[in-house]
């Protein structure tokens, strides 16, 4: 079977090392081609925040092309797969103009920035022969699956209430990632980077949020007006399951990144991030199993039992957030290996983990008002709220 070709938009520090990732960690994909607007994270050493010093790119990649314009790249290179890692604030119109040329997409979260740009993309992937793959980097966590598995194992009964926190202090990354920065013109909502949280909780429901209410502390920790610290949302799904979401990007917080609880009719499960020298940890307790009724810690965590068998083979098979991101693209590529007609993590599952922030910032700008939220998909789906 011939090499995918593929490129890449936006060489920041998430960009630069999912592409060399993906190059070394996955059979059957090529990296042919890079597009940033700023060549010098190509053609010089960098500095990130998270990765260190690197040398140029197009030392340690000789074989790639570099781009300073997307339209250009696309019209040059036969690709078969992009990679969209541009800011969290413009993924939509990059991941449209690839379908548009039947290629497929690989893109990162969150899905859109507004109900505008999901209504476009819908169209656009309804009309092209191409797949999307949203990049929901916690739906490839080990202990995911494995709550996946025990819902779908019927040991949590019906989840009935479930909680996602993500608190992580981003202002480390304000000077090499300005679209974090609040300010003027840059009015930060963190409630709609939500896809963390809600991408595994919505993974074990068959149905979405439909309203939402939501409330912000407003700007304390630092002195800027237009950096809300940390925000809180509650959804309600159709049938009455309740989602609480908090988020942050502005904290003193120390503690580990992402939590998760689950209360079923039949169980319980949470993954807690770590605390100091307290580790993450995972644990269940189900009345259906004898004995497991009690407080269960499971030896689960980031890497899933997929991911750390082929990095046995060739290490390099695991990569990105505990190997969450390794097992998404290996996903990805084996659906278009097989020629299947929709991603495993498709433009719908995308936009159903995305579109909920959206409507929860619209929730807290109205002093937290309770929103009815609608999808491209609904009869009555308006890109106004
Ligand atoms: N899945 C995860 O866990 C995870 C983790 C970190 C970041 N991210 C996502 O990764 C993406 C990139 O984040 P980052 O921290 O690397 O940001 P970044 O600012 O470092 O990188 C974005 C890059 O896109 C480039 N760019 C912007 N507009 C462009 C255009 N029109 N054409 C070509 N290049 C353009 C910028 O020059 C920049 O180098 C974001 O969407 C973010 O949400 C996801």
């Amino acid at each position: 079977m011939t090499d995918f070709r593929m490129g890449v938009v936006g060489l920041g520090h998430r960009g630069r090392a999912m592409f060399q990732w993906v190059a070394k960690g996955v059979d059957g994909v090529k990296a042919v081609a890079a597009c940033d607007l700023n060549a010098d994270l190509f053609y010089k050493d960098v500095h990130f925040c998270y990765g260190g010093h690197k040398p140029p790119l197009c030392d340690e990649m000789p074989e790639v092309k570099f781009y300073d314009q997307y339209d250009e790249m696309l019209a040059q290179e036969e690709l078969d797969i992009i990679m969209v890692e541009t800011p969290a604030t413009c993924h939509a119109e990059f991941c449209a103009k690839a379908l548009k040329k039947g290629i497929h997409v690989y893109s990162d979260i969150p899905s859109v920035a507004s109900l505008e740009e999901a209504k476009m993309l819908w169209e656009v992937q309804a009309a092209s022969p191409a797949m999307l793959m949203t990049g929901a980097t916690t739906c490839g966590w080990g202990f995911v699956l494995a709550l996946q598995d025990l819902v779908r194992q019927g040991l949590l009964g019906k989840p009935c209430y479930l909680e996602a926190e993500y608190i992580h202090d981003c202002r480390p990354l304000w000077e090499e990632t300005p679209w974090r920065k609040p300010g003027k013109g840059n009015h930060r909502y963190p409630i709609t980077y939500c896809t963390h949280s809600l991408g595994p909780l919505l993974s074990i429901l068959d149905e979405v949020p439909r309203h939402v209410i939501c409330l912000s502390t407003g700007s304390h920790v630092t002195d800027i007006p237009e950096a809300e610290d940390l925000m809180v949302a509650l959804y309600q799904t159709d049938s009455g399951v309740l989602i609480r979401h908090t988020n942050s990007f502005i904290n003193q917080c120390t503690a580990g990144n992402h939590s998760y609880r689950i209360f079923g009719s039949e169980g319980y499960f949470e993954h807690l991030a770590h605390r100091g020298s307290q580790p993450a940890r995972t644990a269940f307790s189900s009345r259906k199993l004898y004995g497991m009724d009690k407080w269960t810690e499971i030896p689960v965590g980031f890497a899933s039992r997929e991911v750390e068998i082929r990095s046995q083979q060739k290490p390099a098979a695991m990569f990105g957030h505990g190997g969450a991101d390794s097992f998404l693209w290996h996903q990805f590529v084996e659906a278009l290996q097989n020629k299947e007609k929709e991603a495993p993590i498709n433009l719908q599952k995308g936009l159903a983990m995305t579109l909920p922030g959206i409507y929860a910032q619209a929730s807290a700008e109205r002093g937290g008002v309770k929103i009815p939220i609608r999808y491209p998909w609904d009869d009555d789906f308006k890109t106004e709220i």
